[in-house]
């Protein structure tokens, strides 16, 4: 058998316990799938004294990162410590020590893929982040490999689980938004910081890197734009259902004419479209081809043994390599940035929903708003009316987003109108 292959690993939380256990409780089988064993060498916590779950020994935690990257018997380093500091830092001196790197860190990816990706080809070595999109649905590598003779035209995608878990509640139980909340970080599905997760910014990232890959030039963070779900209220639940929609948090992309469009935000979707039926911390990539037409990937998007598994699978891809003696550079060709188009220039259908007086002429007027910005109205219904305020609910056919915009400040400033509860575009 050829040399034992040295893994260490950055970080014992959610992610880096479920590869930690299973490292030591499947050494037998992935010796067996790789020709080498593979060694657990050192964990680098934050808190070592502090208590865990995870049966480990004492010995394996490192003192420093410097003990890691000085170890001539690490061949791999995992990161699941998260954010950008210190895991940059780190990554950063494991390639240039020539250490291959896996990791699960999309923010770090989303910011700096191009030149971590470019540290790692200067020192012949592979970084992989499978489990930085969709946990543990396999959708970094068929982007890489098998659509490489295709020109992808679309994602369409629930990725976040903490908030898609959220939405879920929502929708089926009319459960509480915090409670609820709550339960996805003790389920281990939310950032260490949730506002991430709620804001949609973690999808963004996600939407970044997928994007990225997927038209082959670099489309940033902050390229993406990003609306969260804190503002979706049990209300615009009810009005949906009665649409026949649901609400759920739509990731988006479209390469067009050479330019890429990108944008996160909760949608309203037909029940009829297969997203709308993704429940829980399910996730749900679609990609559109030229030569498939669509395709789809569908599994948990969060947790510790599901995102575990992305790891453990770009792990194993390495440690082939090393076994066989044969690195197999990766091509991601995103060293050059995209052309973005700007949401302003994108046409949506939307939903409105007003409370405004309950007087003669209050439609009249919003409907001249619309009319004057070309906005068409596909629907109209008046939900209720209590203490002379009613609620107005407008669905449109497609329009400009910037004109869209302007429409709704003006009815906003209108004196009958008492507020704009909610906006959210739509999807049929
Ligand atoms: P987590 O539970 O908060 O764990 C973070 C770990 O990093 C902890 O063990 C912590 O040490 C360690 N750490 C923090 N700062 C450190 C430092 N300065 N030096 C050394 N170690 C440090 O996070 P997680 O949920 O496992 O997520 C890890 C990464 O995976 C993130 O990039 C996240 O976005 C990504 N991810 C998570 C999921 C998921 O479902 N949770 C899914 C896909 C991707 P202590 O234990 O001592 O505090
Ligand atoms: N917080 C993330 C989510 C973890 O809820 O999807 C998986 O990337």
């Amino acid at each position: 058998m050829a040399k034992e292959i040295g893994v260490s690993l950055l970080g014992l939380g959610v992610v880096g316990s479920g590869i930690a256990q299973q490292l030591i409780a499947k050494e037998h089988t992935y010796t067996q799938q790789v020709g080498s064993k593979l060694v657990l060498n050192h964990v680098l916590v934050r808190d070592k004294n502090k208590n865990r779950d995870i049966q480990i020994s004492q010995q394996l935690f490192a003192d420093s990162i410097d003990q890691i990257i000085n170890d001539d018997k690490t061949d791999i380093v995992i990161e699941v410590i998260g954010g950008e500091e210190p895991a940059k830092s780190f990554i950063t001196q494991a390639l240039n020590s020539k250490k291959h790197v896996v990791t699960a860190n999309k923010e770090l990816i989303a910011k700096h893929g191009p030149e971590l990706i470019s540290v790692a080809r200067e020192n012949n070595v592979r970084i992989l982040f499978e489990a930085s999109v969709a946990g543990g649905t396999p959708i970094i590598a068929p982007v890489l490999r098998d659509f490489s003779g295709n020109n992808i035209t679309s994602i369409k995608a629930i990725i976040n689980g903490t908030t898609n878990y959220i939405l879920s509640r929502m929708s089926t139980e009319n459960a509480d938004y915090f409670e609820v909340l709550k339960d996805a970080q003790k389920l281990g599905y939310a950032e260490s910081d949730p506002t991430n997760d709620v804001e949609g910014i973690d999808a963004a990232y996600k939407l970044s890197i997928l994007s990225s890959l997927s038209y082959k030039s670099f489309v940033k963070d902050s390229d993406v734009y990003c609306e969260g779900i804190t503002n979706i209220s049990a209300k615009d639940f009810q009005i949906a259902k009665e649409l026949g929609y649901e609400i759920k948090l739509i990731a988006f992309s479209e390469f067009k004419d050479n330019k890429v469009s990108a944008r996160v935000h909760p949608t309203l979707i037909s029940k009829n479209q297969m997203l709308a039926n993704v429940h829980g911390v399910l996730n749900s990539v679609q990609i559109e081809t030229d030569l498939i037409g669509e395709v789809l990937f569908h599994g948990a998007g969060a947790g510790s043994l599901p995102t575990a598994s992305a790891v453990l699978a770009d792990v194993i891809d390495i440690s082939r390599n090393i076994s066989s003696g044969f690195v197999n550079l990766d091509y991601m060709n995103i060293d050059q940035n995209a052309s973005i188009v700007e949401i302003s220039n994108l046409n949506t259908k939307y939903y409105i929903r007003v409370s405004a007086n309950d007087e003669p002429g209050v439609l009249s007027r919003i409907s001249t708003i619309l009319a004057d910005h070309k906005i068409s109205i596909a629907s109209f219904i008046q939900k209720s009316s209590h203490e002379g305020i009613a609620e107005l609910v407008i669905m449109t056919h497609e329009a400009l987003e910037k004109s869209i915009q302007e429409a709704l400040n003006q009815i906003r400033n209108l004196s009958v109108v008492k507020a704009i509860e909610n906006s959210i575009r739509v999807m049929d």
